[in-house]
């Protein structure tokens, strides 16, 4: 079987594409390298260098894919207020060119990446799938328009789809330097010899989840069920205290960290109800906070990929 990934040379992308391999499928790459990198590739899979909101419907007559796999967009929520027709283009437009190539060349069943960022504030935790659906940001409203073109498209031209919505992903090759999530930022800040900067009290929580479940979850959706939307989260609210006392264990040393005000807008607490991703897809988080995060400091740790001296040995 066939899948074509869109975003595959990105972080989590990147973490698919070994777990499709590690599957047995054939896998194709299509990425325009805005965001992603060959180096996170392994070398033997074909890639097309090619942005899919323009003419991807070449890429598709050759290689006719079973499945898709679209993790290309726009992901920080910053540039979606700095740039919302961008942000636009990224995750609707580009959604939809992907939605009619699919259709137009029989693909089987399209697995899109959504986020918990569709939720907005969380009314009641843990969040489940039937949440009102509020975003506060513009990449939050372009993922909610996203979705209703999947599922509109799977109505009216018979396309299966699993659409699963992401809590905090962290991992190897997350990028600090982009809109990172907050362990990648945290561990950039120690490579550097910086204290880890703290917005508001540290008592704020997410639900962080390692990307290799993540990816995990994406392979499982090809073959399990249809037509469904999934909350892909650990279910653990877990604060950003926690996170660092976590990091200082893996790193055996202390961590000082500087105290700045909370962000206006930032969420207080968030976390997934995650049983529907449980039971239809036969899956769940392997990776403990303890083991994710000694794999992503290791990760810096060997690849440096900054370039700065390392300070956590
Ligand atoms: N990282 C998270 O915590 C998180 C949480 C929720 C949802 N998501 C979603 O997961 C997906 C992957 O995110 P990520 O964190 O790996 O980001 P990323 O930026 O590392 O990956 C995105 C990939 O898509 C590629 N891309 C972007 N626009 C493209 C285009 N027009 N044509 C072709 N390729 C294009 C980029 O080059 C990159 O390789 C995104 O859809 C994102 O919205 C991420």
């Amino acid at each position: 079987m066939k899948v074509l990934i869109t975003g595959g040379a990105g972080f989590i992308g990147s973490h698919i594409v070994e777990e499709l391999v590690n599957s047995q499928y054939e896998v194709i790459v299509v990425d325009n390298l805005v965001t992603g990198h060959m180096k996170n590739l392994l070398p033997q899979i074909s890639f097309y260098k090619q942005d899919v909101r323009r003419n991807i419907d070449d890429l598709f007559a050759k290689e006719k894919p079973d499945y898709v796999i679209h993790q290309a967009a726009q992901v920080s929520v910053s540039h979606s207020f700095t740039d919302p027709l961008y942000d636009c283009e990224e995750n609707i437009f580009a959604t939809l060119n992907v939605l009619q190539a699919c259709v137009k060349h029989n693909v089987k069943k399209i697995v899109f990446a959504s986020t918990a960022a569709v939720y907005g504030n969380p009314v009641y935790l843990p969040i489940d799938e039937a949440h009102h659906l509020e975003p506060i940001s513009f990449y939050g409203l372009t993922k909610v328009n996203a979705e209703k073109y999947i599922q509109l498209f799977a109505e009216i031209h018979n396309l299966s789809y699993s659409i699963l919505r992401y809590a905090n992903v962290y991992g190897p090759r997350q990028d600090a330097r982009g809109e990172a999530g907050v362990i990648a930022l945290f561990i950039e800040k120690l490579m550097r010899g910086k204290s880890p900067v703290i917005f508001g009290d540290g008592k704020q929580t997410r639900d962080f989840i390692f990307v290799k479940d993540v990816a995990r979850a994406n392979v499982a959706a090809l073959v399990n069920g249809e037509n469904q939307v999934l909350n892909v989260g650990t279910g653990q609210e877990i604060s950003i205290h926690e996170i660092i006392e976590q990091l200082a264990i893996t790193i055996r040393k202390p961590i000082q960290t500087t105290l700045c005000p909370a962000r206006d807008g930032d969420i207080r607490s968030s976390v997934l109800q995650t049983s529907r991703a449980q039971s239809q897809l036969y899956w769940s988080p392997r990776y403990s906070l303890q083991e994710g995060l000694l794999e992503t400091v290791q990760f810096y740790q060997h690849e440096n990929p900054y370039g700065f001296q390392e300070v956590i040995s």
